[in-house]
């Protein structure tokens, strides 16, 4: 891949010198969905997939972007002047919005750039799919800018600033999960992130005979960002009704029973069970960390199928096309556990499948998927990865 793209940075940017390789890999989440934005806990991995990236600095204040994926091969590189980054571009080069929604929040930061700087992107991150892509760019981005610039940004404020571009300059509400994990990831762990202290630790990925599967719907989740953030207002309307009556910070910080006794207050039926969804799932997830932890990968599995049901049927963000993956899924031999993963509207599954039963997984899941929904699927096999980082 990077030799590639040493002879594209050549003919995009005009220098021969030696551009340094950068990577950042997307993530999977196995439990925890929907929890981040609501101060509860998340269990993701890094993944193998991920983008890559070639840096160089260049006199003067001026950023010159190109993306393999996005770009046509007549394209000139996007060229921005640091001092001009202001609002989002729109258009067919709108992926730049990552990279420029990273300077803008490193400016407000109150960091200064010595150079300009010559970034080419290239992935094989399916686009749309749940893996988090952006959060990957954003990441990539920020490493490029610590590392190249003298910046000396650690992982977790890494992860911070990529949110705070995302929500500020993408305008999408995401939580911390997706950037938290592209920049913070480990090799063979998955990591159990409390999203509202920070507080995190890794829990090794032993999975025995089994892989992990993740399963393309090919349904593109192009309703995220206005679906979502609805979603996140439904939870902060069960929130504000709660707090009339009992003094916390965030819905994670009620336990099932509690949610219970106070869901009388909660006027709206449809955020009462927003909020179910919420705190059931962090419970889920605490639980399902401790069953890892504990080798009993069969209760891992089964937690990872019920946070597919709330989803379904409380958090309302499945579609047809992942409750036809995961049923599927459900039915077969070797099938640990299956669930969506990410935001929803579309995207992947992610399943724990004994390795014997991959090949009748992959088989199976993709026929009758085709059958019952017209859509082929598309699968990758994936282990866990190391964070962002310098190559
Ligand atoms: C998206 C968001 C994350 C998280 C997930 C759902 O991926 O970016 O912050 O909320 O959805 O768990």
């Amino acid at each position: 891949m990077i030799d590639t793209m040493r002879d594209t940075f050549t003919r995009i940017f005009g220098t021969n010198s030696n551009p340094i390789p950068f990577f950042s890999p997307g993530r999977v989440n196995l439990i925890g969905e929907h929890t981040d934005h609501e101060g509860g806990y998340v269990f993701p991995c890094a993944i193998d997939f991920g983008i890559y990236a070639l840096a160089q600095t260049r006199p003067g204040r001026t950023l010159r972007l190109y993306s393999m994926n996005f770009d046509g091969t007549s394209s000139p590189a996007f060229e921005a002047a640091y001092d001009d980054i202001h609002a989002k571009i729109s258009g067919p080069r709108s992926w730049v919005n990552y990279p420029l929604g990273i300077v803008s929040v490193l400016k407000t930061h109150g960091f200064t750039f010595t150079s300009g700087l010559d970034i080419l992107y290239s992935g094989n991150l399916p686009d749309g799919a749940g893996l988090s892509s952006s959060a990957a760019l954003e990441v990539l981005t920020v490493r490029i800018f610590s590392d190249l610039l003298g910046l000396d940004i650690d992982g977790v404020k890494a992860a911070l600033y990529s949110q705070e571009a995302e929500n500020n300059f993408v305008g999408m509400h995401c939580g911390i999960m997706d950037q938290f994990a592209v920049s913070m990831g480990r090799k063979n762990n998955a990591v159990l992130l409390n999203c509202s202290t920070l507080e995190y630790s890794y829990a090794p990925l032993e999975l025995g005979n089994c892989r992990i599967i993740i399963t393309n719907s090919n349904v593109p989740h192009s309703l995220v960002g206005s679906e979502y953030n609805l979603r996140r207002t439904q939870c902060e309307e069960a929130l504000s009704d709660i707090k009339k009556v009992r003094d916390i910070s965030c819905l994670c910080d009620l336990s099932e029973d509690e949610l219970d006794e106070y869901s009388y207050c909660v006027k709206n039926p449809v955020n009462l069970r927003r909020a179910r969804h919420a705190v059931s799932e962090n419970a889920r997830a605490k639980r399902a960390a401790e069953s890892l932890k504990a080798g009993d990968l069969a209760k891992f599995g089964r937690l990872m199928n019920a946070s597919h049901v709330s989803l379904r049927d409380n958090y309302e963000v499945t579609i047809p096309e992942l409750d036809v993956l995961a049923g599927l899924a459900w039915e077969l031999p070797g099938v640990v556990g299956s669930r969506m993963t990410g935001g929803g509207f579309g995207g992947c599954t992610v399943s724990i499948v004994e390795s014997e039963h991959a090949e009748e997984f992959v088989r199976v899941v993709g026929r009758e998927y085709e059958s019952k929904t017209g859509r082929k699927a598309s699968f990758y096999t994936t282990g866990s990865a190391d964070g962002a980082r310098k190559l």
